[in-house]
């Protein structure tokens, strides 16, 4: 496919046009809303093998809200649950179920951030807030993006505090082994039919990102469905926001089942790298969590072919791969490996995908075939190809 046979150069450039008003440090952190952040911290920590962090509840004088913070590595997560029912995050509950509502970025200057981009158009979702105690201030900030979905502006620069103001350390004895989960490598989102350009337009006028690969519905197609999808990407690359949408095809895409069951646009899937995916998602299988399909025989008959294309070299046993589903995708950079678990929760709607990059800087494309018809396996299965 020519969309990724970008070379570095080419990458390079793109990367230049990117705007430098709203200069992003990285993830800061990524919040969820569930209806049981308890249990929902207890299956982050067994099945993923994140470690406690931080909490807030009512030992700490939170009343509305607990929230857990679990991390591994570089990732941070945040699950809150409300503690009545006229917390609003009942609201967001009740519509969408168990999912993401804030993707929060690292930044020098939340201040900055804030009317930088509701300058240029963003909606407000918080303005600057300065949070104190004892171990110093962070000034937070935030705005909307697609559907209820959130971006928070993170300052911390003055801060030496485990978290956030209002967090204590959560200290817990049980402490499950790490899966290898290191960092986020990207957060798609899944919004309404034509709305992918209104969204990617979004990110370049508002936050200064440019359009970094770009799908259409003819590569992205099985004999069902289709959909179209492109890369949003900050200057540094750090930060990268595929968006979806639907396109027409015989059956109900992926994509529209996501928009029914989660009622609007959303992040569809959090791709978490490891520098050892054989033995990431050996320890994932073996915790409990589901990834979808083996693909069949042919699939990987023809991965040697695709990495001799570009005269690249396995360094992992096909076999191995084979066994545990890993897909496997090349383009002239290198290679990538991935694999994507079922959905999370009971909606069929947020799930993970788990990537190791062996120099490739794609998100997979040889794979969106051998994927798409995994999910539609599923979709069948649930009645709503
Ligand atoms: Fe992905």
């Amino acid at each position: 496919m020519s969309e990724i046979k970008n070379t570095e150069q080419k990458i390079e450039k793109i990367f230049k046009e990117a705007q430098d008003f709203l200069p992003l440090l990285g993830t800061d952190y990524v919040e969820f809303y569930v209806g049981n952040a308890k249990q929902s911290a207890y299956y982050f920590k067994t099945a993923f093998g994140f470690q406690s962090f931080a909490y807030k509840g009512l030992e700490t004088g939170s009343k509305d809200v607990t929230s857990y913070v679990l991390i591994q590595d570089k990732i941070k997560i945040v699950l809150t649950t409300p503690l009545n029912s006229k917390s609003i995050v009942n609201d967001h509950l009740k519509k969408h179920g168990d999912g993401v509502k804030v993707i929060a970025l690292w930044v020098d200057d939340a201040t900055k951030s804030w009317e930088e981009t509701t300058s240029r158009g963003a909606k407000s979702y918080m303005e600057p807030t300065t949070e104190k105690d004892e171990y110093g201030e962070v000034i937070r900030s935030g705005i909307y993006t697609y559907g209820e979905t959130v971006h928070i502006f993170v300052e911390r620069k003055n801060y030496e505090g485990v978290f956030l103001p209002g967090y204590e350390e959560w200290k817990s004895e049980y402490t499950p082994i790490p899966t290898g989960l290191k960092y986020i490598d990207h957060m798609v989102g899944n919004v309404g039919w034509n709305q992918m350009d209104k969204w990617v337009k979004y990110y370049e006028d508002v936050m200064g990102f440019v359009n970094f690969l770009s799908f259409d519905d003819k590569q992205i197609t099985t004999e069902y469905s289709a959909l179209m999808s492109k890369v949003m990407s900050n200057g540094n690359g750090r930060i990268k926001f595929p968006i979806n949408e639907p396109a027409e095809g015989k059956r109900k895409s992926q994509i529209e089942e996501y928009l029914d069951f989660y009622e609007g646009s959303g992040v569809q899937h959090i791709a978490v790298a490891t520098d050892d995916i054989i033995t990431t998602v050996s320890e994932l299988r073996n915790r409990g969590i589901e990834f979808l399909s083996v693909p069949p025989d042919e699939y990987y008959k023809a991965v040697p072919l695709r990495l001799q294309e570009h005269n690249h070299e396995l360094k992992e046993d096909i076999i191995t791969l084979k066994k545990l589903g890993i897909l496997i995708d090349a383009d002239e950079e290198g290679y990538l490996l991935q694999i994507f678990t079922k959905p999370l929760q009971d909606r069929p709607t947020l799930f993970f995908e788990i990537i190791q990059r062996m120099g490739a800087r794609g998100f997979g494309a040889g794979n969106f075939k051998a994927l798409f018809e995994a999910i539609e396996r599923e979709q069948e299965k649930r009645g709503t190809l």
